[in-house]
């Protein structure tokens, strides 16, 4: 019956086409609502939703008998005329000439309006057909494109690291083990010792990859599984480390608000660029535990600055902020000391304004032989589980830095999501790992 030939059109398109011109669309039933021998169905392809109209008088008894059976979500081919009409959702209606069932729904489709978030991820297969969580992975899409032009305009070279490592990167309490053919390894955590490595021949590397933390808290912002953007620079310190941080969140959030104008004006939400506008602010450890005892914190040296500290520091600020110079204790042993006091770190995390917390996770690192293997055994950690590792500051070490950002932390900031897991096609987290 459909030839498509020069017909065909996408939902998006069929809003933009001349009143009363003929159109070839194929699609899911989003909706549908029978009067008698009048069918409204609500048609749903990648590119949006459109009302088609379908009238017994207008259509064969065969177009209408397959209408009449396709429930939700059946798969529909059809054709019909464009009519301009304002009773219609967005002034559209397609009026159906013909119309034929791919394939039927089997079942009454699990997703109903008001359905719990348990039955919405424990059917996250078919949850993703809703036009608001399509809109949101268009939207992570525009933002990993953004990062990607980014790097590749500064001359950063795309590497591709390993998920299966040896030895913890992020400390030994959220690692994953695998049994690899009976020898213990583990997922990885971020991929920054294998940029590092590579940065000797590469000098400024990124990778966008998953990393995996065995996290055991519930939280609306920690997943097992997430998308880990990282960068490695040679000849780095911690200004040059800081202002990359910052011209990438500031590219990436205005260049994926330009990209994503449909599905903001579809989700009813705008990205506020404004927030990524000039410098970001950069207060020390010492100065955010200032303002937490402001806030009626016991703010003593050495207080990890976990989720509710960091709401209350990002709440202080319009802007993401910069925290750095964390003490040595409260961060992994390949931060690198500051020269000018041994106690703190040239260590950097980036906090997203409106109480969001901690997007990026950044560094300098320690680029001698003798106090790299010191800090390792200082932190109990077996220096030959890292023998590649110090290898690297045994040939030509140079200064450099590097950090990684969390792909679902960024949407959840910029999209207002109120859990990461809306960030994440299939998520993971502590309990869930299916579907
Ligand atoms: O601060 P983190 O742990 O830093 C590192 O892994 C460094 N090795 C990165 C580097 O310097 N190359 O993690 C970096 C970022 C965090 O700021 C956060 O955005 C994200 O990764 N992240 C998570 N996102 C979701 N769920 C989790 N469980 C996350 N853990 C970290
Ligand atoms: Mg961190």
């Amino acid at each position: 019956m459909m030839d498509g030939q020069g017909l065909r059109r996408s939902v998006r398109e069929v809003f933009e086409v001349r009143d009363g011109e003929e159109v070839e669309l194929r699609g899911w039933v989003w909706r549908k609502r029978e009067h008698g021998r009048l069918l409204f169905i609500d048609l749903r392809d990648s590119t949006g939703v459109v009302q088609v109209a379908v009238n017994s008088a207008r259509v064969g008894p065969e177009s209408f008998s397959e209408a009449s059976r396709a429930g939700r979500e059946s798969s529909v081919e059809l054709r019909g005329f464009v009519a301009h009409d304002p009773r219609a959702p967005g002034g559209v209606e397609v009026r159906c000439s013909s119309l034929k069932l791919i394939s039927p729904s089997l079942d009454d489709f699990p997703i109903r309006k008001g359905a719990s978030a348990r039955v919405l991820y424990d059917n996250r297969h078919l949850y993703l057909r809703s036009p608001r969580v399509a809109a949101v992975m268009r939207i992570r899409s525009n933002l990993v494109w953004a990062i990607h032009e980014f790097f590749r305009s500064r001359g950063f070279v795309e590497i591709d690291c390993p998920t299966l490592v040896t030895a913890a990167v992020e400390g030994g309490a959220t690692l994953f083990e695998v049994n690899y053919f009976g020898r213990k390894v583990y997922l990885t955590q971020s991929v920054q010792f294998y940029q590092e490595a590579a940065i000797y021949a590469l000098e400024k590397v990124y990778s966008i990859q998953p990393s995996f933390r065995a996290e055991k808290s519930r939280t609306t912002r920690h997943l097992t599984e997430f998308w880990h953007v990282e960068a490695e620079m040679a000849h780095a310190g911690l200004p040059e480390l800081l202002e990359t941080v910052e011209e990438l969140v500031r590219y990436a959030v205005t260049r994926t608000a330009e990209l994503s104008e449909n599905e903001l004006k579809l989700l009813g939400r705008s990205i506020k660029t404004e927030e990524v506008e000039g410098r970001f602010p950069r207060i020390t450890y010492g100065e955010a535990l200032d303002i937490l005892s402001r806030h009626g914190f016991k703010a003593e040296w050495g207080l990890d600055i976990g989720a509710d500290e960091e709401r209350i520091i990002s709440s202080d600020f319009e802007k993401p902020v910069f925290l750095t110079h964390f003490p040595r204790m409260l961060k992994p042993f390949y931060h690198k000391p500051d020269p000018l006091n041994q106690d703190v770190t040239l260590s950097a995390d980036l906090l997203a304004p409106r109480g969001n917390g901690e997007i990026v996770g950044s560094g300098v690192r320690i680029e001698s032989y003798d106090e790299l293997k010191a800090r390792i055994l200082e932190e109990g950690l077996n220096p030959e589980d890292y023998y590649w590792y110090l290898d690297l500051r045994k040939y030509g070490s140079v200064p450099h830095a590097g950090f990684g950002l969390g792909v679902e932390r960024v949407l959840k900031w910029i999209l207002g999501l109120p859990h990461v897991r809306m960030a994440a096609l299939f998520p993971r987290t502590i309990s869930r790992v299916t579907p």
